[in-house]
């Protein structure tokens, strides 16, 4: 059951996209008669900014004690300019997922027909998309051996057989519920890892004879996924692999303001946009909550309140039906970031009715 619901704000946009999660929340809890207690936790750089520790002892206890997280965003622009420095906000995520188990990472890429001229993509490759990357989360090259000398450096990709098979039977079970189609990316003709997965989902293709399976090199799925993309139905791939897939699949849809996603574990899960922190815009009202209002409606999903999850999606498309969106998508009328949150909030509350009759009140003439 989805009760307590750990917030974790993180830098940058961060707060203020987690604020219109959590005020989409509380109109699902209103409306559909359920009890949800959000408590904030501190991570990134705002957690060493307080304690030094970019995800402290007390978050990791809040996180272990919910029965789901919210993650903002992480990352300040004073750690980027010094990657050797010895803590940095990225540290935090890192620490997070391994040690609460957080080894799948899903990415859903859907197109939005209205919004796909955004993309630099034609629309004629952009039809019919729709499709989710798997990404494995808590091994591989981001967390092997390290070393770094003078004169020589080097990062192991370590695979345990139980790591891929984990994810693999999360990545085949949703292919079977979806259309029916599985992408492993590797690099088996260079990587011995990349062999090991190979083996892994050999093995799992045989259990699922209607998942139809492929095998793309990276290289090569790189391109396809731009020149192609609608032949991708589950796609699974190692950490490394799929961070840079999922970042080159926001392309497509146009913003990486639209990307949610999910991390599980066998014990917890959490949801977070894919997007960064956005320094640029933090404080300004401008930032676009829409990805992280769609990670807390796959966290509705997974907890199985699909009426609930069907509801935040119904206004969010009615959303981009009436071009209600921030600046980033639409120049010519944007919405603020709150204003996006009271608007999905009142739709969820009130139905689309409501918004002529706040538009009076509130004198905002631009809703609707
Ligand atoms: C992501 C991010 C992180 C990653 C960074 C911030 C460490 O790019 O969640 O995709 O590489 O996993
Ligand atoms: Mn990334």
């Amino acid at each position: 059951m989805l009760k307590n619901i750990t917030v974790l704000p993180g830098d940058g946009i961060g707060p203020e996209v987690t604020d219109q999660a959590v005020k989409v929340l509380e109109a699902i809890a209103e409306r559909f008669g359920h009890e949800f207690k959000f408590t904030c936790g501190l991570i990134g750089a705002a957690a060493i900014d307080k304690t030094g520790d970019p995800f402290p002892e007390e978050t990791l206890e809040l996180c272990q004690s919910s029965d789901a997280i919210l993650l903002g965003a992480i990352g300040d622009p004073k750690y980027d300019k010094d990657p050797n420095a010895s803590i940095r906000p990225e540290q935090g995520l890192l620490r997070m997922r391994k040690s609460l188990g957080l080894y799948a990472n899903v990415r859903p890429i859907k197109i939005y027909d209205k919004l796909a001229g955004l993309s630099v993509v034609k629309p004629e490759i952009l039809e019919n998309v729709d499709f989710v990357i798997y990404r494995e989360l808590t091994g591989g090259i981001y967390f092997g051996k390290k070393q770094k000398e003078a004169d020589f450096s080097s990062d192991e990709c370590l695979y345990f057989r139980s790591e891929v098979e984990r994810i693999t039977k999360l990545a085949f079970a949703e292919a079977a519920r979806r259309d029916k189609k599985l992408c492993l990316v590797d690099k088996a003709n260079v990587l011995e890892s990349s062999r090991l997965w190979r083996d892994v989902v050999m093995d799992y293709a045989k259990l699922y004879h209607d998942v139809e399976v492929e095998y793309l090199y990276i290289d090569n799925a790189a391109m396809q996924m731009i020149l192609n993309p609608s032949r991708f139905d589950v796609v699974l791939c190692s950490n490394m692999f799929g961070d840079i897939l999922s970042d080159e699949a926001s392309v497509l849809v146009g913003s990486l303001g639209l990307l949610a996603s999910s991390s599980r574990g066998d014990e917890y899960s959490l949801y977070e946009p894919v997007h960064g922190s956005y320094p640029e815009a933090a404080g300004k009202d401008i930032a676009n909550p829409l990805a992280t209002i769609m990670s807390a409606e796959m966290m509705l999903r997974d907890a199985e309140m699909e009426k609930e999850a069907d509801c935040i999606n119904r206004a969010i498309e009615f959303c981009m039906e009436k071009s209600i969106m921030t600046e980033d998508l639409n120049p010519d009328i944007h919405y603020s970031c709150s204003q996006m949150g009271d608007i999905i909030q009142a739709l969820i509350l009130d139905g689309p009715e409501s918004l002529k009759i706040r538009s009076i009140r509130e004198a905002n003439s631009t809703i609707l």
